[in-house]
Protein backbone atom coordinates (compact mmCIF):
# COMPACT_ATOMS: atom_id res chain seq x y z
CA UNK A 1 0.00 0.00 0.00
CA UNK A 2 3.12 2.50 0.29
CA UNK A 3 4.18 4.50 -2.56
CA UNK A 4 6.91 2.28 -4.51
CA UNK A 5 8.97 5.48 -5.73
CA UNK A 6 9.26 6.99 -2.66
CA UNK A 7 10.58 3.58 -0.67
CA UNK A 8 12.71 3.42 -3.31
CA UNK A 9 14.21 6.45 -2.22
CA UNK A 10 14.07 5.42 0.76
CA UNK A 11 16.30 2.76 0.69
CA UNK A 12 18.44 4.38 -2.73
CA UNK A 13 19.44 6.85 0.18
CA UNK A 14 19.76 4.83 2.99
CA UNK A 15 21.90 2.85 0.36
CA UNK A 16 24.35 5.78 -0.71
CA UNK A 17 25.06 6.52 2.77
CA UNK A 18 26.29 3.35 3.44
CA UNK A 19 28.67 2.74 0.92
CA UNK A 20 30.04 6.54 1.61
CA UNK A 21 30.40 5.02 5.29
CA UNK A 22 32.09 2.08 4.10
CA UNK A 23 34.17 3.44 1.22
CA UNK A 24 37.20 3.38 2.53
CA UNK A 25 37.62 -0.09 3.97
CA UNK A 26 34.87 -1.89 2.81
CA UNK A 27 31.91 -3.87 4.45
CA UNK A 28 28.74 -5.64 4.75
CA UNK A 29 25.65 -3.76 4.04
CA UNK A 30 22.26 -6.05 5.51
CA UNK A 31 18.46 -5.41 4.91
CA UNK A 32 16.20 -7.09 7.36
CA UNK A 33 12.42 -7.29 6.32
CA UNK A 34 9.90 -8.80 8.57
CA UNK A 35 6.40 -8.54 10.37
CA UNK A 36 6.68 -7.24 13.58
CA UNK A 37 4.03 -6.57 16.25
CA UNK A 38 4.18 -3.69 17.94
CA UNK A 39 2.42 -3.46 21.85
CA UNK A 40 1.73 -0.84 23.56
CA UNK A 41 5.30 0.18 25.70
CA UNK A 42 7.12 -0.61 22.60
CA UNK A 43 4.66 1.44 20.02
CA UNK A 44 4.80 4.16 22.35
CA UNK A 45 8.84 4.50 22.41
CA UNK A 46 8.49 5.57 18.75
CA UNK A 47 4.90 7.66 18.96
CA UNK A 48 3.28 4.95 17.11
CA UNK A 49 -0.45 3.52 17.80
CA UNK A 50 0.26 -0.84 18.98
CA UNK A 51 -0.66 -2.72 15.70
CA UNK A 52 1.21 -4.31 13.24
CA UNK A 53 4.07 -3.21 11.29
CA UNK A 54 6.74 -4.14 8.94
CA UNK A 55 10.12 -3.35 10.55
CA UNK A 56 13.27 -2.80 8.33
CA UNK A 57 16.44 -3.11 9.36
CA UNK A 58 18.89 -1.18 7.24
CA UNK A 59 22.23 -1.82 8.68
CA UNK A 60 26.05 -1.09 7.94
CA UNK A 61 29.46 -2.19 8.99
CA UNK A 62 30.75 1.69 7.97
CA UNK A 63 32.50 4.32 10.06
CA UNK A 64 29.28 4.70 12.10
CA UNK A 65 28.97 8.29 13.81
CA UNK A 66 29.37 9.58 17.07
CA UNK A 67 25.92 10.99 19.40
CA UNK A 68 26.73 14.38 18.62
CA UNK A 69 25.99 13.62 14.72
CA UNK A 70 23.73 10.96 15.16
CA UNK A 71 21.04 13.58 16.98
CA UNK A 72 21.47 15.67 13.97
CA UNK A 73 21.54 13.25 10.48
CA UNK A 74 17.96 13.63 9.98
CA UNK A 75 18.09 17.76 9.87
CA UNK A 76 17.40 19.17 6.89
CA UNK A 77 21.09 19.96 5.27
CA UNK A 78 23.24 18.34 7.94
CA UNK A 79 25.69 16.95 6.65
CA UNK A 80 29.26 15.89 6.85
CA UNK A 81 30.19 15.50 3.56
CA UNK A 82 32.51 17.80 2.07
CA UNK A 83 30.97 20.29 -0.46
CA UNK A 84 29.64 17.93 -3.62
CA UNK A 85 30.49 14.94 -1.88
CA UNK A 86 26.27 15.54 0.33
CA UNK A 87 23.53 17.61 0.18
CA UNK A 88 22.41 16.67 3.44
CA UNK A 89 18.92 16.46 2.26
CA UNK A 90 19.31 12.10 1.81
CA UNK A 91 18.09 11.45 5.18
CA UNK A 92 15.40 14.44 5.79
CA UNK A 93 13.63 13.26 2.78
CA UNK A 94 13.76 9.62 4.27
CA UNK A 95 12.38 10.62 7.56
CA UNK A 96 10.04 12.60 5.77
CA UNK A 97 8.56 9.78 3.82
CA UNK A 98 8.40 7.46 6.49
CA UNK A 99 6.55 10.13 8.55
CA UNK A 100 3.93 10.42 5.47
CA UNK A 101 3.23 6.58 5.54
CA UNK A 102 2.55 6.81 9.36
CA UNK A 103 5.78 4.93 10.14
CA UNK A 104 8.91 5.50 12.57
CA UNK A 105 12.39 5.69 11.71
CA UNK A 106 15.94 5.77 14.74
CA UNK A 107 19.42 5.18 14.08
CA UNK A 108 22.01 3.84 16.57
CA UNK A 109 25.44 3.90 15.56
CA UNK A 110 29.14 3.18 17.00
CA UNK A 111 31.99 4.13 15.88
CA UNK A 112 33.75 2.33 13.55
CA UNK A 113 31.73 -0.63 14.04
CA UNK A 114 28.15 0.31 11.95
CA UNK A 115 25.18 2.09 11.36
CA UNK A 116 21.91 0.40 12.00
CA UNK A 117 18.48 2.83 10.88
CA UNK A 118 15.45 0.78 12.09
CA UNK A 119 12.05 1.30 10.03
CA UNK A 120 8.73 0.40 11.24
CA UNK A 121 5.70 1.13 8.12
CA UNK A 122 2.19 0.18 9.10
CA UNK A 123 1.22 -3.45 7.91
CA UNK A 124 -1.71 -3.32 5.28
CA UNK A 125 -4.52 -5.38 6.55
CA UNK A 126 -6.41 -4.98 3.49
CA UNK A 127 -6.55 -8.87 1.35
CA UNK A 128 -6.59 -6.31 -1.81
CA UNK A 129 -6.99 -2.74 -2.11
CA UNK A 130 -10.65 -1.41 -3.61
CA UNK A 131 -11.46 -1.51 -7.19
CA UNK A 132 -9.95 1.08 -8.69
CA UNK A 133 -12.81 3.71 -10.18
CA UNK A 134 -11.23 3.87 -13.71
CA UNK A 135 -7.94 1.78 -14.48
CA UNK A 136 -5.00 3.79 -15.47
CA UNK A 137 -5.52 4.33 -19.70
CA UNK A 138 -2.52 1.56 -20.88
CA UNK A 139 -0.62 3.34 -23.54
CA UNK A 140 1.31 1.64 -25.92
CA UNK A 141 3.66 3.11 -28.52
CA UNK A 142 3.40 2.96 -32.35
CA UNK A 143 6.98 1.17 -32.80
CA UNK A 144 8.50 4.52 -32.85
CA UNK A 145 12.31 4.43 -32.69
CA UNK A 146 13.68 6.41 -29.54
CA UNK A 147 17.70 6.79 -28.54
CA UNK A 148 18.38 5.97 -25.30
CA UNK A 149 21.53 7.08 -23.41
CA UNK A 150 22.92 5.86 -19.99
CA UNK A 151 26.05 5.31 -18.62
CA UNK A 152 24.38 2.67 -16.12
CA UNK A 153 23.90 -1.18 -17.82
CA UNK A 154 21.33 -1.71 -15.20
CA UNK A 155 19.63 1.28 -16.05
CA UNK A 156 19.53 1.13 -19.51
CA UNK A 157 18.44 -2.39 -19.64
CA UNK A 158 15.26 -1.08 -17.45
CA UNK A 159 14.24 1.43 -19.72
CA UNK A 160 14.73 -0.64 -22.78
CA UNK A 161 12.61 -3.30 -21.14
CA UNK A 162 9.70 -0.31 -20.00
CA UNK A 163 9.80 1.16 -23.39
CA UNK A 164 10.09 -2.26 -25.84
CA UNK A 165 6.95 -3.47 -23.66
CA UNK A 166 4.86 -0.50 -23.98
CA UNK A 167 5.21 -0.88 -27.66
CA UNK A 168 8.79 1.11 -28.83
CA UNK A 169 11.61 0.16 -30.05
CA UNK A 170 14.92 1.49 -28.40
CA UNK A 171 18.07 1.47 -30.03
CA UNK A 172 20.69 1.88 -26.36
CA UNK A 173 24.17 3.95 -26.21
CA UNK A 174 26.21 3.46 -23.49
CA UNK A 175 28.04 7.03 -24.16
CA UNK A 176 26.49 10.18 -25.27
CA UNK A 177 28.86 10.20 -27.88
CA UNK A 178 28.08 7.09 -29.40
CA UNK A 179 24.21 8.54 -29.84
CA UNK A 180 25.58 11.94 -31.17
CA UNK A 181 27.49 9.96 -33.59
CA UNK A 182 24.28 8.03 -35.21
CA UNK A 183 21.63 10.64 -34.73
CA UNK A 184 23.93 12.62 -37.08
CA UNK A 185 24.20 9.84 -39.59
CA UNK A 186 20.59 8.98 -39.65
CA UNK A 187 18.36 12.41 -38.99
CA UNK A 188 14.65 11.59 -38.93
CA UNK A 189 14.71 8.30 -37.76
CA UNK A 190 14.16 8.88 -34.32
CA UNK A 191 11.54 9.90 -32.86
CA UNK A 192 12.71 11.13 -29.41
CA UNK A 193 15.89 10.85 -27.65
CA UNK A 194 16.01 10.00 -23.77
CA UNK A 195 18.99 10.48 -22.09
CA UNK A 196 20.60 10.64 -18.68
CA UNK A 197 21.83 13.55 -17.73
CA UNK A 198 24.75 12.83 -15.15
CA UNK A 199 27.43 10.54 -17.42
CA UNK A 200 31.04 11.57 -17.11
CA UNK A 201 32.30 12.48 -20.90
CA UNK A 202 29.34 14.46 -22.10
CA UNK A 203 25.98 15.09 -20.28
CA UNK A 204 22.67 14.69 -20.98
CA UNK A 205 21.90 18.58 -21.73
CA UNK A 206 25.61 18.82 -23.45
CA UNK A 207 24.47 15.94 -25.49
CA UNK A 208 20.90 18.01 -26.13
CA UNK A 209 22.73 21.37 -27.53
CA UNK A 210 24.68 18.88 -29.65
CA UNK A 211 21.72 17.46 -31.36
CA UNK A 212 20.20 21.03 -31.79
CA UNK A 213 23.27 21.69 -34.29
CA UNK A 214 21.56 19.26 -36.92
CA UNK A 215 18.19 18.67 -35.54
CA UNK A 216 15.82 21.73 -34.30
CA UNK A 217 12.86 19.42 -33.33
CA UNK A 218 13.89 15.89 -31.78
CA UNK A 219 12.37 15.84 -28.52
CA UNK A 220 14.42 15.23 -25.68
CA UNK A 221 14.04 13.49 -22.49
CA UNK A 222 16.32 14.32 -19.59
CA UNK A 223 16.28 11.91 -17.27
CA UNK A 224 17.76 12.88 -13.65
CA UNK A 225 17.99 12.43 -10.26
CA UNK A 226 19.00 15.78 -9.31
CA UNK A 227 16.52 18.51 -11.06
CA UNK A 228 17.54 21.17 -9.24
CA UNK A 229 20.77 21.71 -11.14
CA UNK A 230 19.40 21.76 -14.34
CA UNK A 231 17.99 25.59 -14.96
CA UNK A 232 15.13 26.12 -16.77
CA UNK A 233 16.22 28.55 -19.10
CA UNK A 234 19.07 26.58 -20.06
CA UNK A 235 15.72 24.04 -21.01
CA UNK A 236 14.07 26.36 -23.45
CA UNK A 237 17.21 27.45 -24.73
CA UNK A 238 18.25 24.20 -26.18
CA UNK A 239 13.88 23.95 -26.99
CA UNK A 240 11.93 20.55 -27.00
CA UNK A 241 13.14 19.35 -23.72
CA UNK A 242 11.52 17.48 -20.92
CA UNK A 243 12.50 15.88 -17.64
CA UNK A 244 11.89 13.02 -15.24
CA UNK A 245 12.98 12.37 -12.17
CA UNK A 246 14.52 9.61 -11.19
CA UNK A 247 13.99 6.87 -9.93
CA UNK A 248 10.93 6.24 -12.30
CA UNK A 249 8.81 3.16 -12.83
CA UNK A 250 7.80 1.07 -16.05
CA UNK A 251 4.55 2.76 -15.68
CA UNK A 252 5.71 6.30 -15.30
CA UNK A 253 8.67 5.99 -17.84
CA UNK A 254 5.85 4.87 -20.55
CA UNK A 255 3.61 7.55 -19.73
CA UNK A 256 6.01 10.20 -19.74
CA UNK A 257 7.71 9.40 -23.43
CA UNK A 258 4.07 9.19 -24.04
CA UNK A 259 3.12 12.35 -23.53
CA UNK A 260 6.30 13.63 -25.26
CA UNK A 261 5.61 12.00 -28.29
CA UNK A 262 1.89 13.11 -27.91
CA UNK A 263 3.49 17.01 -27.96
CA UNK A 264 1.90 17.03 -24.50
CA UNK A 265 3.82 19.57 -21.89
CA UNK A 266 7.49 18.80 -20.34
CA UNK A 267 7.18 16.38 -17.48
CA UNK A 268 8.01 17.44 -14.10
CA UNK A 269 8.93 15.39 -10.86
CA UNK A 270 9.67 16.04 -7.30
CA UNK A 271 12.95 17.59 -6.55
CA UNK A 272 14.49 14.66 -4.57
CA UNK A 273 18.26 14.00 -4.27
N1 LIG B 1 25.25 4.89 7.29
C1 LIG B 1 25.85 5.95 7.82
N2 LIG B 1 27.01 5.82 8.48
C2 LIG B 1 27.63 6.88 9.04
N3 LIG B 1 27.16 8.15 8.96
C3 LIG B 1 26.01 8.35 8.31
C4 LIG B 1 25.30 7.27 7.71
N4 LIG B 1 24.18 7.78 7.15
C5 LIG B 1 24.20 9.10 7.38
N5 LIG B 1 25.29 9.45 8.05
C6 LIG B 1 25.63 10.82 8.50
O1 LIG B 1 24.47 11.63 8.34
C7 LIG B 1 24.76 12.77 7.54
C8 LIG B 1 23.51 13.19 6.79
O2 LIG B 1 23.14 12.22 5.81
P1 LIG B 1 22.26 12.67 4.58
O3 LIG B 1 21.05 13.38 5.07
O4 LIG B 1 22.02 11.47 3.72
O5 LIG B 1 23.14 13.73 3.83
P2 LIG B 1 24.50 13.54 3.00
O6 LIG B 1 24.64 12.08 2.67
O7 LIG B 1 24.28 14.36 1.78
O8 LIG B 1 25.58 14.07 3.86
C9 LIG B 1 25.92 12.34 6.67
O9 LIG B 1 26.68 13.43 6.22
C10 LIG B 1 26.71 11.44 7.65
O10 LIG B 1 27.50 12.24 8.52
MG1 LIG C 1 23.08 10.90 1.88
Amino acid sequence: MASATQLHQVLLNLGTNSSHAMQASGGIMRIVVRPVTLEGEAAARHQLSPGAYVEILFSDSGHGMDEEIRLRIFDPFFTTKETGQGTGLGLSAVHGIIEAHQGAIEAASEVNVGTTFTIYLPAAVEEEAAPEEAPAPVVRGNNELIAVVDDEDMVRAFVQMALERSGYRVRAFDTAAACLETLRKKPGEFALLLTDQTMPMMKGLELAEAVRQFDLHLPVMIMSGYFSRISPDNLARIGHVSMIAKPFTNAEISQAVHRVMNGQPAVTGPTDQ
